[in-house]
């Protein structure tokens, strides 16, 4: 059921690979909304994914962009101002990619340039994009920018690896680049720390399963889908929100402040 929510707001969607996604999820709920929005992803991942059904579900134009690439950044801001006839109200970035997990390196043992283009990809591209959407003026004022990211910014989670420091790093852009683009065009900028969920990114981390199911049993609500995850971004867009920025926002069940729940008790007591 639409309530209107994004009526008459822009918005890019960073990240939508296929119908898992988060960021698939939350365009639809976008564009149900009454949201316009545009599409982008790297180029390769238009060769694999599914983005262009997508576009056609929510009558978006999908523009690719690697994220780690100045040029692809500010082109794909240049083409949205074009598209639009001027600034957004919202962006996603649903965007993450460790590259020593997908060589197997241990957290101990890394690639160092590997890393950096970890961190460059995960976390630094938000900067990218918000610098570029600075210097375009492409946000408008009282613009929501939102970001996701995982607990392993604040907790260990030992095969969470490299992810862990790219995720801290992301939020720390997030609450600086809040501080100077709040100042100069009210624009907000938060990121959503999200329970683990079944999407291709989410299944590249080593022993997902148990770890999806360790944290829905000390979720109290059990773990937020990506649905839920959908639904939350849309209120960050939404009006309803203005005065929220510079913030990372657990929406995980209840699993961030829960110390143990009755459930593990009982299975540890087996
Ligand atoms: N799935 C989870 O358990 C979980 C939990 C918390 C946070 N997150 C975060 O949510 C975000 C979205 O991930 P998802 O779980 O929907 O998985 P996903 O694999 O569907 O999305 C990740 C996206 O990043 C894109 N990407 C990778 N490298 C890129 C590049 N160089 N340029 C542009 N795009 C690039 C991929 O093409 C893909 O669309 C990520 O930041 C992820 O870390 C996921």
């Amino acid at each position: 059921m639409s309530h209107n929510l994004l009526k008459g707001k822009k918005g890019i969607i960073f990240g939508a690979l296929d119908e898992n996604s988060i960021a698939w999820k939350t365009a639809l709920r976008c564009f149900e909304e009454g949201a316009s929005l545009l599409l982008t992803n790297a180029p390769v991942a238009m060769r694999y994914g599914e983005i262009n059904k997508l576009a056609e579900l929510v009558n978006a134009p999908v523009i690719p962009c690697d994220v780690s690439s100045d040029e692809d950044v500010l082109n794909l801001m240049t083409k949205s101002m074009e598209h639009f006839g001027g600034g957004v109200d919202f962006i996603l970035h649903s965007v993450g990619m460790s590259l020593n997990m997908r060589k197997g390196n241990h957290y101990t043992d890394i690639d160092y340039m590997l890393n950096s283009k970890t961190l460059d990809i995960s976390s630094m591209s938000l900067h990218r994009v918000l610098a570029a959407a600075m210097k375009l003026d492409a946000i408008n004022e009282w613009g929501s920018v939102v970001a996701l990211s995982y607990i392993a910014a604040q907790r260990v989670f030992p095969d969470y690896s490299e992810m862990a420091d790219a995720k801290a790093l992301l939020e720390s852009v997030c609450r600086s680049f809040g501080y100077h683009y709040g100042v100069k065009k009210h624009v907000r900028i938060n990121s959503i720390s999200q329970s683990p969920t079944k999407t291709t990114a989410g299944s590249g981390v080593k022993g997902f399963d148990g770890f999806i199911s360790y944290a829905e049993k000390m979720s109290p609500l059990g773990n937020a889908s990506a649905d839920d995850c959908a639904k939350y971004c849309v209120s960050l867009f939404s009006d309803f929100t203005r005065m929220v920025t510079m913030q990372n926002l657990f929406h995980d069940g209840g699993f961030s402040f829960t110390g143990v729940t009755m459930s593990v008790i009982d299975q540890m007591s087996e």
